[in-house]
């Protein structure tokens, strides 16, 4: 390993514990500095909007938490099925489903997984191919409604989206493929430099969501970290290139759902 390699590995592990010299808790944070707070949610741009059932009760076959846990595996084979909209708002509310929302000014989401301060830093983006009654295209998740928007009209994005994801055609090409994205100030106004750690911890806990929700309907699910990040984020129509905005948005996670 060279010293300039060595040097970026250093660095990134100082990410993983949220210490820089310049955090050395000398500096406050935004929140610490009393400037406004971020939204919780991106707000929606205005297309037309499919609510989405909430009474999926049904769908849920009879396994216990033990058997879940239990037969969760990586699933990279699916079924040339539709999914109902039943089953994918199911596999929404479970990863980002909103509770309730909290704070004075109703600023807090409290949701179905946990995250660092409640910051909730992710959004959720839904390539979707094979979801009964969802023209194919490209859809953004509103979770103040449950409720999802057409964010690009663009119903032929296998091709693309399976080179963005370094080539794994079983990921761009399932019925469905979710794509998380983050918006690091929402965490960053609390937590500053510690703020990069906690949403990737944050993630995890969305994907295993992921994982268990699709075990308890009958899919799979694979957890994908292999992806180019300019090609996935120029899909979703995101600046790309190194950060240098605050407000940011780039994608940080895959994972393609079918039934198995
Ligand atoms: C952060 C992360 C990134 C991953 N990226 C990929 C990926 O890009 N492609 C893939 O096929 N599997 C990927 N996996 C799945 C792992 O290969 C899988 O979890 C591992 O082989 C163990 O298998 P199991 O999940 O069935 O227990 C990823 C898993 C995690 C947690």
């Amino acid at each position: 390993m060279n010293d300039k390699t060595r040097y970026e590995i250093l660095k990134h592990r100082e990410m993983m514990k949220g210490y820089s010299p310049a955090d050395a808790g000398l500096e406050p944070t935004d929140q610490e500095q009393k400037l406004p707070f971020p939204a919780p949610v991106k707000e929606g741009k205005g297309s037309s909007v499919l609510e989405l059932p909430l009474d999926f009760e049904d769908i849920v076959q009879e396994k216990n938490l033990f058997e879940l846990i239990q037969e969760r595996e990586s699933c990279r084979t699916y079924k040339d099925e539709n999914l109902t909209q039943k089953e994918l708002s199911f596999l929404l509310w479970a990863t980002q489903g909103i509770r309730h929302f909290a704070g004075k000014m109703k600023q807090v989401t409290l949701r179905n997984v946990p995250s660092a301060g409640s910051r909730h830093a992710m959004e959720t983006y839904l390539f979707i191919h094979q979801i009964e009654g969802i023209p194919a295209g490209i859809y953004h998740y509103l979770p103040s409604g449950h409720s999802l928007e057409l964010w690009e009209d663009r119903p032929d994005y296998t091709e693309e989206l399976t080179e963005a994801l370094a080539g794994q055609k079983f990921a761009g090409t399932a019925p469905v493929t979710f794509v998380w994205s983050v918006i690091p100030y929402r965490t960053e106004w609390r937590y500053g430099m510690k703020a990069h750690r906690y949403m990737l911890m944050d993630a995890g806990h969305v994907c295993e969501n992921l994982y268990l929700a699709c075990e308890a309907i009958g899919c799979g699910t694979c957890a994908v970290g292999a992806y180019n990040q300019d090609l996935l984020d120029d899909l979703l129509g995101f600046p790309g290139g190194p950060s240098g905005e605050m407000d940011d948005e780039f994608a940080i996670y895959v994972a393609p759902v079918g039934r198995k």
